[in-house]
């Protein structure tokens, strides 16, 4: 089966065809196209949806071309469009979903709806890119069921428990900020560029790789709920601990080369502890066969690494989506449509911006 995936939440416009492989489970990605307008909106410090749906208007048929030219296919050969229905930005979703609407009934194929929190947790099917018509070929490694999945991204930081692939339990997330969402405020108070989250991690590198590690360690971040017996999270503490330390911290430490990349290496391990905490935590509860780690901010190193340890160590096998497919993109709404080839809808789909995961 090949489908054609549009994803137009937030402020990425991207199209993508993939296919089920026939050796193996699993997703084969024949072409993944995105364009992004974080560029601009780092000009605004942030998202404003406004700018974000006009840059959508504006990329979304150049991206399905070059998705459609790179892939070397035509419409006779896609079984199924899918699009991203929610959650997201009203404004950028309408794009995605009324071109999904349009390709489907012009083309007379099914539309297949899309929840893109549960799509980035099924990125985690996606085997490694062959590119062109080679992908049948491939054996993937995917996830046994059931698994605990952590989705951490801009809007969301939900702890999940996947019976099936389409029976999902909630089991904690965030009362307040998401783990994105921290990244990107902390990063502003910094003045560090958007996406928070690549930028706070660059600046860190700085720091890591200088060895100051011991000389600034009066300077603590709090660790949010890591001790408490649950699995709920926040991060709104912690993201207005660092401002305070911006604030307070004297003239001659501010004005160390160290202070900046030390602060962003304490926030990326803060961030990243409580995250491997209540996820481990998850996993003793529920003992998944796998953990599967979902989402923008699964992007970050300090937390693909500090979970493969602690799953290594509980013996728990753990999935991370390649770094292209962590952040918002395409080919990961083609491999949930597939995955759960039954939601179609009829044409009448409408964006739901606050669609909750489970
Ligand atoms: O999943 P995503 O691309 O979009 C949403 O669905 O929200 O996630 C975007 C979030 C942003 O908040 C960004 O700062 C964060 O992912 N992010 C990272 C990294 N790369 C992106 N956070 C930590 N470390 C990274 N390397
Ligand atoms: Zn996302």
């Amino acid at each position: 089966m090949m489908v054609l995936a549009i994803e137009s939440t937030c402020d990425e416009t991207a199209c993508a065809l993939v296919c089920s492989l026939k050796v193996q489970t699993g997703v084969g990605v024949m072409s993944s196209v995105i364009a992004s307008s974080a560029e601009i909106l780092a000009k605004y410090g942030g998202i404003v949806p406004e700018v974000a749906a006009r840059e959508q208007v504006a990329s979304i048929i150049p991206v399905i071309k070059e998705a459609l030219g790179y892939a070397k296919v035509t419409e006779r050969r896609i079984d199924a469009v899918a699009v991203s229905y929610g959650p997201g930005l009203v404004g950028s979703l309408l794009i995605g979903i009324e071109t999904a609407k349009t390709l489907a009934l012009a083309w007379e194929k099914p539309l297949i709806r899309v929840n893109h929190m549960a799509a980035h947790v099924f990125a985690n099917w996606i085997v490694p890119d062959t590119g062109g018509e080679t992908v049948t070929q491939r054996h993937g490694d995917t996830p046994e069921l059931p698994a605990v999945g952590l989705v951490v991204s801009g809007g969301h930081t939900e702890l999940i428990l996947l019976k099936s692939v389409s029976d999902w339990q909630w089991l904690g997330g965030t009362r307040d900020d998401a783990a994105g969402e921290a990244y990107d405020k902390a990063a502003r108070a910094m003045g560090l560029p958007y996406p928070g989250g690549p930028a706070i991690a660059k600046t860190a590198e700085q720091y890591q790789s200088s060895g100051y590690r011991n000389k600034k360690s009066e300077i603590k971040l709090p660790r949010p709920m890591i001790n408490e017996d649950n699995l709920d999270m926040s991060f709104s503490g912690l993201k207005t601990a660092l401002v305070n330390v911006l604030k307070c911290s004297r003239e001659a430490t501010k004005n160390d080369p160290d202070f900046l990349p030390f602060l962003a290496a304490e926030f990326n391990d803060a961030v990243a502890e409580v995250l491997i905490k209540k996820t481990m935590k998850a996993a003793e509860k529920y003992q998944p066969k796998s953990v599967l780690l979902a989402g923008g901010v699964a992007a970050s190193a300090a937390l693909r690494s500090g979970l493969e340890s602690e799953c290594q160590a509980a013996g728990v096998k753990l999935f991370v989506p390649e770094l292209k497919y962590c952040t918002d993109n395409a080919a990961m709404i083609g491999a949930a449509a597939l995955m759960r080839p039954d939601y179609v809808e009829p044409l009448k789909l409408k964006p739901e911006p606050g669609l909750t995961v489970v």
